[in-house]
């Protein structure tokens, strides 16, 4: 289980395969992170995590989910400038920790991508459906919800009347075409949509900032409701819900085979998106849950609710946001459901996953199989499950990703302190333990169903790996191919 790749080994089996053109420069890199980044989170899930959790107090959220966020970008940058190559934490846990460890991280980012791009579909039905109402075209609600809500405090569904999430399943439907057929979003198409809702949300900033009313900040933190709502321990809980909101800074690690110089400019690329999202992020919450009471917010389209405070002299920013919204939301599925079968390419073809799973198709030159796969889970997951549910399994699968990743640097530079490391995370090791501590912090800020559910997919994974992977893992064959030639 303690097989390793090293790096020359890394280093030439991505030059084999590879074949990707080093194009991205360090704004291209940036641009990348916060198309990744601004998404469900911002645009849904503060709503959720005000009106439930923390109140106004989610401004704190913020600035503590972004700290955690912080310490991981330093160690994602260490990492990626060390190892420039795609694949992301699973191939740099297969460098540093050994196979057993990077099936965990590989199993674990399908919670991020997979379920993720379900996450964000879902929100995008959500302001897809407020869209359209304001040309006067109704969605039945039947069909635009999951047949359940789910309230994160007491783990209880309960019915919506609705059957399904079409408009959900629909998008995802759509960008899994476009990805099989090989319409990835380029440099520059995610330049265009960048600079779209990172314009939308400045507008939002710029005008809301007239209509914040500070009595919605009385109380700031409002007083507890029982566990994770409300009080200091509800500002934990919308750390670990708001959390969500940063995921995509990694994805940047991805990309780390295109980039033209990946030596300095994964570090700013990846801490580059994460700084201006991090302000915005904090920006955005204090105009929301000023302009409009936070009891209010617990609503699919929270940034339209807030607008919509505003009255008729604001009524012209909706389309805007929304349109912002829904653009910003595509780009955030297409990055996820495009790194998800990367993932799986990877895992493919270290053995850990049947050979089928790295199939490229012989015309479109795309992982179709994977893509298709990922994206008919996807729709299932959109189609059905209530959002607080999935950006809760999002959040504590990913924050296990960056707390593995953060260990990750601190045994490196222990047994490998000889590495070139170009870039390294500063006031070591005081920045990667605090990085370990504040993920595990966020993690144990969510519900206890949130860690059954974690626990119950990584007993999953790992009947996997012994039932099949570690006995198709390539590395493995190959040693003991070796050993028995030497005795
Ligand atoms: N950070 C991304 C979002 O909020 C995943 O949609």
């Amino acid at each position: 289980m303690l097989y390793k790749k090293s790096l020359p080994q890394l280093m030439a089996e991505s030059n084999v395969e590879g074949g990707l053109k080093r194009t991205l420069t360090a704004n291209n890199l940036i641009s990348l992170g916060i198309g990744a980044i601004i998404g469900a989170g911002i645009f849904t899930l503060t709503g959720v995590a005000a009106a439930q959790h923390a109140g106004p107090a989610v401004i704190l959220s913020f600035i503590l989910a972004g700290v955690a966020c912080a310490f991981a970008g330093l160690c994602y940058s260490e990492f990626a400038s060390m190892i420039p190559i795609a694949g992301s934490a699973y191939t740099y846990a297969y460098a540093t920790m050994g196979e057993f460890i990077a099936w965990i991280i590989g199993w674990d980012l399908i919670l991020e991508y997979l379920f993720g791009a379900s996450t964000v579909a879902v929100s995008w039905s959500g302001y897809m459906v407020s869209f359209l109402k304001d040309f006067g075209v109704s969605i039945p609600a039947s069909i635009a919800q999951a047949p359940y809500n789910y309230d994160s405090t007491t783990a209880a569904f309960t019915p919506t009347g609705a059957m399904i999430n079409f408009p959900a399943m629909f998008i995802v439907a759509i960008i899994t075409t476009l990805l099989v057929i090989g319409i990835s979003e380029s440099a520059k198409f995610n330049n265009i949509i960048v600079v779209v809702k990172v314009f939308v949300i400045l507008l939002f900033i710029g005008f809301g900032l007239a209509y914040v009313n500070m009595d919605n900040f009385r109380p700031f933190i409002p007083p507890s409701e029982g566990p994770g709502a409300f009080g200091y321990d509800g500002i934990l809980r919308g750390a670990g819900i708001i959390f969500f909101a940063y995921i995509g800074f990694d994805a940047v690690s991805t990309a780390a085979q295109e980039a033209k110089n990946p030596q300095k400019d994964m570090p700013r690329g990846i801490l580059g998106s994460l700084i201006i999202c991090t302000i915005i992020y904090i920006l955005v919450g204090f105009v929301m849950t000023g302009m409009v009471n936070y009891k209010l917010l617990n609503v699919p389209d929270p940034v339209a609710v807030a607008v919509n405070a505003g009255g008729d002299s604001l009524y012209w920013l909706r389309f805007p946001i929304k349109v912002g919204a829904l653009a910003g939301l595509s780009s955030v599925i297409l990055v996820m459901l495009m790194g998800q079968p990367r993932i799986f390419y990877a895992m493919s073809k270290d053995g850990l996953l049947p050979a089928f799973f790295s199939k490229i198709h012989p015309k479109f030159q795309t992982p179709h199989i994977t893509t298709m796969l990922t994206g008919a889970v996807a729709i299932l997951i959109s189609g059905f499950a209530p959002i607080n549910l999935l950006g809760e399994l999002v959040s504590i699968g990913t924050l296990l990703a960056f707390t593995i990743v953060c260990g990750g640097i601190l045994v490196l530079r222990y047994t490998d302190p000889h590495i070139n490391r170009p870039f390294k995370t500063p006031f070591f090791p005081v920045v990667p333990i605090l990085g370990v501590l504040v993920c595990l912090y966020l993690m144990y800020g969510l519900p206890w169903h949130t860690w059954e559910r974690l626990i119950i997919w990584m007993a999953i994974g790992i009947i996997i790996y012994f039932t099949y992977s570690k006995r198709h893992s390539k590395i493995r064959i190959a040693a003991k191919l070796n050993n028995g030639q030497n005795s």
